[in-house]
């Protein structure tokens, strides 16, 4: 538990760079650092550019997974998860653009598509760290409640909430909402070595205590990291307000 949201960013990204320098990695072994967009992360990548900006952090050997992406948004819609990275995190460092993995939501093939996902995850050893961040309804990805806590990588259809809660991005025009997504399952990310979420707000604060207090549930999804050997929940005072 930090204070407020810039001491949880700091924490994140010092945690990150920390991971990352302590890595040996290889021409067949990089670090490979699953990502999350939303609001959540903003901070965390802002403090992450500034280490970079100040030597501390490279990502010359680092590889990159998104979670997900909206469906039938184009790539260089200012929403999409495409522009959203290169724009908050990709185009500031040194990572090498072919590192640099998303989910096509304009695939031929939506199915095949994340097949290709799961397999280029499996192809570089896996991830090693995934960072994420929740939905207040205790989505992580677009995992929304209901999903399998054993899912992969798969289209997924939105929940009303998130869709209400998205509109913000989308001029406040629920239609404007893609209703579909790529995402990676609830296993894509409990498979990472190492797993940390972001949890900020009191509009999370529900989401945290079910995560934390109740059991295990597939209602509220982020609930699996309770199964995680190395699971870490950073959190502000805000979202405590429930526990
Ligand atoms: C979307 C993303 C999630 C993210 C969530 C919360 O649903 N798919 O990965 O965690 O938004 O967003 P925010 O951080 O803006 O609250």
């Amino acid at each position: 538990i930090r204070e407020n949201y810039s001491e949880v960013c700091m924490y994140i990204a010092k945690y990150i760079k920390e991971r990352i320098r302590q890595f040996k990695p290889s021409i067949d072994r990089p670090f490979v650092l699953g990502l999350p967009t939303g609001s959540s992360p903003i901070g965390t990548y802002k403090a992450l550019v500034e280490l970079y900006k100040k030597g501390e952090l490279s990502f010359e050997h680092v590889v990159t997974f998104n979670m997900d992406e909206y469906v039938g948004l184009p790539r260089d819609h200012p929403e999409s998860y495409h522009s959203f990275m290169w724009k908050n995190l990709f185009m500031h460092v040194d990572i090498k653009p072919e590192n640099v993995h998303i989910l096509d939501g304009n695939a031929e093939d939506l199915d095949a598509e994340c097949l290709r996902y799961e397999a280029e995850i499996a192809r570089v050893g896996g991830i090693e760290l995934f960072l994420g961040g929740i939905g207040p309804d205790g989505h992580i990805a677009f995992n929304e409640p209901g999903s399998s806590l054993t899912s992969r990588t798969r289209v997924k259809t939105l929940a009303y909430e998130t869709i209400i809660a998205n509109a913000r991005f989308f001029d406040g025009d629920v239609a404007k909402v893609p209703k579909l997504a790529l995402t990676v399952g609830v296993a894509t990310v409990m498979d990472a070595r190492e797993v940390c979420i972001i949890i900020t707000g009191a509009h999370k604060s529900i989401a945290l205590a079910k995560c934390i207090e109740d059991g295990v549930n597939h209602m509220w999804t982020v609930s699996a990291v309770q199964m995680h050997p190395k699971g870490l929940i950073v959190c502000d005072e805000d979202a405590t307000l429930e526990l």
